[in-house]
């Protein structure tokens, strides 16, 4: 296991696939929203401790575009636990001086779970220490979908050429428009899959899977997270 070390580079972006609340509840007996609930506590821990290290972005896959395919049930406790951790935590946010943000097509939020997720939005957006991204019905295919289309409608309106497109014109087009490229990519529960995430913003990222699942996730986890990341070495392709 790698030891993190505080006087090495941290990753500037870390990006975390939370997965294991069900598989955690099973265990235990509990229903699957237990699952949940607890995952939100190390959301709360993971943000703390991301502060503590000085990482810029955070950003976690909440909810994806398939998730709206769970039984209603489930979707309503999602749902319901985002707006309950939003009201009770903006304040916690804006102490911490973490700015939200979302990424995802928030429109197909149930209006309580939006207003409350705009409202955390306005009242962080002037803070500028840790950058809380929160993926919500978001995937990836329908981001690049969405960018292309706005690219398309401006070349048809004569506001760009197709010549003209680029790499970083297009990342100018997609939900992440601003933010930069995740470094780290951490998946919890065992799981070899990116699962629609990021798919273009994670080309060089490093990933790191770990068997635990994501409610017993906890500062050492993300430490050692860290540690593996700073062995490696990135060459973006290069020597
Ligand atoms: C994956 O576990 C997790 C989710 C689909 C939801 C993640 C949500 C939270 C951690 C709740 C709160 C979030 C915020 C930002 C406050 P799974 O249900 O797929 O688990 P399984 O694979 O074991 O069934």
């Amino acid at each position: 296991m790698a030891a993190f070390d505080p006087e090495s580079e941290i990753p500037r972006h870390i990006a975390i696939i939370m997965d294991g609340n069900g598989r955690w509840a099973k265990e235990r007996d509990l229903p699957r929203r237990e699952g949940h609930r607890a995952g939100a506590e190390s959301v709360e821990e993971c943000l703390k401790s991301c502060g503590d290290l000085g990482i810029e972005y955070l950003t976690l896959y909440a909810f994806s575009s398939e998730n709206w395919k769970r039984p209603e049930q489930e979707v309503n406790a999602l749902m319901g636990l985002l707006a309950h951790f939003l009201k009770e935590k903006t304040p916690t946010l804006i102490k911490a001086n973490v700015r939200l943000q979302v990424i995802g097509q928030i429109e197909k939020l149930p209006g309580s779970s939006r207003r409350q997720l705009e409202k955390s939005i306005r009242k962080t957006a002037d803070n500028d220490g840790l950058t809380l991204v929160v993926a919500l019905s978001y995937g990836s295919r329908e981001e690049i979908v969405d960018a292309t289309r706005e690219l398309m409608r401006k070349s048809a309106e004569g506001e760009m050429s197709a010549d003209n497109l680029d790499n970083e014109t297009f990342s100018n087009h997609l939900y992440t428009r601003g933010m930069p490229d995740p470094d780290l990519l951490i998946r919890t529960s065992g799981e070899f899959r990116i699962s629609n995430f990021l798919l273009w913003q994670i080309s060089y990222a490093e990933i790191y899977i770990t068997e635990t699942f994501w409610p017993d996730f906890r500062r050492e986890h993300l430490e050692t997270a860290i540690g593996e990341y700073q062995k490696r070495h990135r060459r973006f392709g290069g020597l």
